[in-house]
């Protein structure tokens, strides 16, 4: 089985800014409550000239040029997000975008553990050495499926793209130390942007669905509960399973949902916050886009730099969750 180097990675999002206070013109809310309730500031909306396949591409094609790759290198592109342009698949337009002819292409719905899934899916074809360098692009537009009228989940999210290329390696070098992964389906209820129950009287005796999804019901309780309880659970057990103690950790790397779970998790393990990655007071919630946002603007600002080992996880939707152990093998920003 072959290592997986993480060697490049690049970002995009939308032009516009909203702010909290903007926000407040549209929704009964504050830049108070949700700053302190959730640490958000602000977040980038895509506008009528941009989609999800621009965003993806956009970051896909920057992570291509930090690793100093062509598109035609690529033999797999995983295109993680729960609001695709195309039901049938978005990852194609990218890939037909960026001109990465020989590359296969297809979406991976996860919600906010997306990233984190496809990476880790992104490994195995590395590690059997079926394939060679793959794209992971985590990339979501959420606010076309949040009802703007609804301030319990309008004012959390936000949209983005960001992307990390990934390189087979020897297994010593391995950027992916250990991984682990889990659905709860039994919680589905707890957060969903749901099918709609529309229908039509095809025939006479047959009745067909109409497509739609309903936008975004969360029960914002429940998630946080979950949440604080199973992100240290796994990352305890990721960090057991590989023998790493928290304190080897340079960073911890979370999904960006709230800076009340980044801080529980970080006490959990005695990371010092300074340690904890967040930009959630610029791009609130971007679901399956968080982790390698952040990575990226990490990275590009020197906190991240090759060699230093982090702890992912994502978590959201499903429900589902999971953890990474990566080091970072890009280059020097
Ligand atoms: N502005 C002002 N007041 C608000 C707002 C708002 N935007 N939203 C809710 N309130 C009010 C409520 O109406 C309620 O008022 P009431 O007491 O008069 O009824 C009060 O604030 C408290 O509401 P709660 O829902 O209890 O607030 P809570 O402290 O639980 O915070 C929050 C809500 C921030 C959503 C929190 O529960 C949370 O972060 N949960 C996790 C959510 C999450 O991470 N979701 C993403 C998962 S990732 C994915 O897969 C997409």
């Amino acid at each position: 089985m072959q290592g997986m180097a993480l060697v490049g990675c690049g970002s995009a999002v939308p032009a516009a800014s909203v702010t909290n206070q903007q926000l407040s013109a549209r929704v009964d809310t504050n830049d108070d409550w949700i700053r302190s309730r959730t640490g958000i500031g602000a977040r980038r909306i895509a506008g009528p000239l941009e989609s999800l396949t621009t965003l993806a591409t956009r970051a896909a094609q920057a992570a291509l040029d930090h690793a100093g790759w062509r598109a035609e290198d690529l033999d797999l592109i995983l295109l993680a997000t729960s609001s695709p342009d195309d039901l049938f698949g978005t990852a194609p337009r990218v890939q037909g975008a960026l001109g990465a002819s020989r590359a296969v292409a297809f979406d991976l719905t996860a919600a906010c553990s997306g990233f984190l899934f496809s990476l880790i899916t992104a490994a195995q074809y590395l590690g059997s050495g079926s394939m060679r360098r793959a794209l992971v692009i985590g990339a979501d537009q959420l606010s076309r499926w949040v009802d703007w009228d609804d301030r319990r989940t309008c004012v959390l999210f936000g949209d983005g793209a960001a992307a990390v290329a990934v390189e087979a390696c020897p297994a010593a070098e391995t950027g992916l130390l250990g991984f682990r992964m889990r659905s709860d389906g039994s919680r589905n209820a707890c957060l969903t942007l749901a099918q709609t129950d529309g229908h039509e009287l095809l025939l006479d005796g047959i009745t067909a669905q109409c497509g739609g999804f309903a936008p975004i019901q969360m029960n914002g309780q429940e998630v946080y509960k979950f949440a604080v309880r199973e992100v240290p659970a796994i990352l305890a057990d990721l960090l057991e399973g590989t023998g790493t103690a928290a304190a080897e950790l340079d960073w911890l790397l979370l999904h960006q949902a709230n800076q009340r779970i980044l801080d529980a998790v970080a006490d959990r393990f005695a990371v010092p916050h300074s340690r904890v990655l967040s930009n959630l007071a610029h791009y609130g919630n971007t679901s399956a886009a968080t982790i390698p946002l952040m990575l990226d603007e990490a990275v590009r600002d020197g906190r991240v730099r090759p060699g230093h080992l982090l702890a992912s996880s994502g978590f959201g939707a499903g429900l589902s969750w999971g953890a990474a152990l990566l080091r970072w093998g890009g280059p020097e920003p």
